[in-house]
């Protein structure tokens, strides 16, 4: 968890770094650093955000350098942590994204053998180890320094008077920008696209040589050809473009999201396909972590409900950890970044001959995309807010297609949910035309210190990604809940000072929902509903009602997570809250 970067090329390397850096504090922003090379070696690193050490640095001459931003996993979060790190002689300068599980031998080993050490990080370890097998060729001592190494890595080297980039990837991601006289590398694309539009997705275990006539890759001392990708996302959407935060301004580009996974889906989906899940499917597993967890929920209910399909939902989280694996004939692994360590070591276990792994992800050439058998690109585009918004509502389209080009989907539900399915993006869009009211509603969940958010069926879902958004962005303790299990013993802490947020949509459940905002309101709290526009009755018994377009069932996941994420995002900002930037989160979770 932490953004590296490095430029190589014509430019002026300081502003270059920072600004890929800014792009990349998405993944961590304890604290920031760069080193410049011209010749002489030159750093500068402080435990503040990007924006403050532009501010703070002086002019470091150069066209060759590297940067960090980092989330704290080894060392508090001080300017002695920051990267880079240097060794004793200042000569080789470190940036580095992972763990190195080994570092505490190595430390006591460089410790004895003269090494002074100035940080408590484990990254400190590589640049001593480097100096400690420098005899005067910096790719050997860099290469055999990372035959030491234990642990993920992305890892980017500067020796001074040596005027080339080095970097290694182990496990932790890395992308190199090619463009016309210039290299780029970072952790993510969105780093990059305002320089390069090709790019090159390092294979672990790959080290590259990275000079001003190219790049040289290599893989246990052989050459390796990797394939150039051609990055067509748009740069705006790395921009705020005049919204306050990268987090509105996603939930507010999902109607163009819905529409762009849309496009050429019509008219082919009744084509023959060579879909995972036809063939005498006997089961399903799907797993991943967070929001995408919970796109995979719904997606049980999806495929249960229309496919008849037994699906078994996971948490990459704790699946990884269990000591016996029992998997289905298909897994699908939903990942945003396809970086996800949980996700990743998740389905490593689980890559067999026998079993066929589809992954649903947004960045193409992640390492999950890698793994894969079959891997779904969502069309959510760069993804900048750490709160995940607009790549949900990606996986949720790309779970409805799936279902919709089954075989095992009858003809009459097919087309009568298709028509539906088409107008998505103008339903949303109509939901986003409520935001007013729904920011209102916002302010009764800004002056609480906890929430409930309560729904059943596909809802029940919807319900843990609100109470999701709520908790990391406005920090207000929020606990999603099916409906039905208040009772069996959350009810218990219910009060007027514990506003309720209920999914009270149609179709089957609507009952039992009405009911259980009856024993809501029978404990004294505030019951925010969101409700069908057909509906009304509920405001007779809600305190506040959100009013949505009309859907069929099992699009409501689709509309009432928008509004969910939007009372997320009005209620964080009336706190003052950094909502692209929530305390102690960093949107890639590389480490388990
Ligand atoms: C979403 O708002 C969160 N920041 C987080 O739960 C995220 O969904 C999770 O870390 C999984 O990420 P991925 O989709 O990139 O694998």
């Amino acid at each position: 968890m932490c953004g590296i970067v490095g430029y190589i090329g014509y430019r002026q390397a300081q502003p270059v770094l920072l600004n890929c850096l800014s792009k990349l504090e998405y993944r961590g922003y304890d604290s920031c650093g760069i080193a410049v090379n011209n010749g002489h070696l030159r750093g500068f690193k402080d435990a503040v955000r990007v924006e403050a050490l532009k501010a703070e640095l002086p002019s470091l001459e150069g066209s060759l350098g590297i940067g960090h931003t980092r989330w704290a996993t080894h060392g508090k979060p001080t300017a002695i942590n920051a990267h880079p790190h240097f060794d004793c002689t200042g000569k080789v300068a470190v940036v580095h994204n992972g763990i190195i599980s080994n570092f505490e031998e190595l430390r006591l080993h460089l410790l004895k053998e003269g090494h002074t050490f100035v940080s408590d990080t484990d990254t400190e370890v590589i640049p001593h180890l480097i100096e400690k097998y420098y005899q005067g060729d910096p790719i050997g001592a860099f290469q055999t320094a990372l035959t030491r190494l234990e642990g993920s890595f992305a890892i980017a080297v500067l020796f001074e008077k040596y005027d080339k980039l080095l970097v290694s990837r182990r496990e932790s991601p890395l992308v190199v920008g090619i463009g016309d006289n210039e290299t780029v590398i970072a952790s993510d694309v969105p780093a990059l696209l305002e320089y390069v539009d090709n790019v090159i997705y390092l294979e672990d275990g790959d080290t590259a040589v990275i000079s001003k006539d190219g790049v040289l890759i290599e893989q246990n001392g052989a050459a390796a050809d990797r394939t150039v990708h051609h990055v067509n996302w748009d740069r705006s959407k790395v921009e705020k473009n005049g919204y306050d935060h990268f987090l509105i301004k996603e939930i507010h580009e999902q109607p163009d999201v819905i529409k762009d996974s849309l496009s050429g889906f019509f008219g082919s989906q009744e084509e023959e396909k060579d879909s995972l899940i036809d063939s005498n499917l006997s089961g399903l597993t799907m797993l991943g972590c967070g929001t995408s967890y919970n796109a995979c929920l719904v997606g049980k209910y999806i495929f249960e409900e229309l496919l008849g399909i037994p699906v078994r939902v996971e948490s990459a989280s704790e699946f990884m950890q269990r000591g016996r694996i029992i998997s289905s004939p298909v897994v699908i692994g939903l990942t945003q970044s396809g970086e996800t360590a949980d996700v990743l070591l998740s389905l490593k276990r689980l890559k067999k001959p026998q079993v066929k792994i589809l992954v649903i992800t947004n960045v193409p050439g992640s390492t999950a995309s890698r793994i894969a058998d079959q891997v779904i690109y969502t069309a959510a585009g760069p993804e900048m807010s750490v709160a995940a918004s607009k790549s949900y509502m990606a996986q949720l389209i790309e779970l409805f297609k799936m279902a919709f080009t089954s075989k095992l989907l009858d003809t009459a539900t097919r087309e009568r949910l298709l028509k539906e399915f088409r107008s998505l993006n103008v339903i949303v869009q109509r939901v986003l035309e409520t935001e007013r009211e729904i920011a209102e509603c916002a302010n009764i969940l800004a002056r609480s210190s906890t929430a409930f958010y309560v729904g059943r069926g596909i809802n029940y879902p919807t319900a843990l990604e609100g109470a999701l958004k709520l908790k990391e962005i406005s920090y207000i303790h929020a606990e999603g809940y099916a409906a039905g299990e208040l009772k069996h013993g959350p009810l218990a802490l219910l009060d007027e000072k514990t506003p309720v947020v209920a999914l009270v949509t149609p179709e089957e459940v609507y009952g039992s929902m009405v009911s259980t905002v009856k024993e809501i309101k029978a404990r004294g709290s505030p019951v925010i509903a969101l409700a069908d526009e057909r509906d009304d009755s509920i405001a007779s018994i809600a305190d506040f009602v959100i009013k949505l377009p009309h859907t069929s069932g099992i699009f409501a996941p689709v509309v009432n997570v928008v509004a969910l994420q939007l009372l997320a995002y009005y209620a964080a900002k009336f706190r003052g809250c950094p909502i692209d930037f929530p305390r102690n989160l960093a949107k890639s979770v590389t480490v388990v």
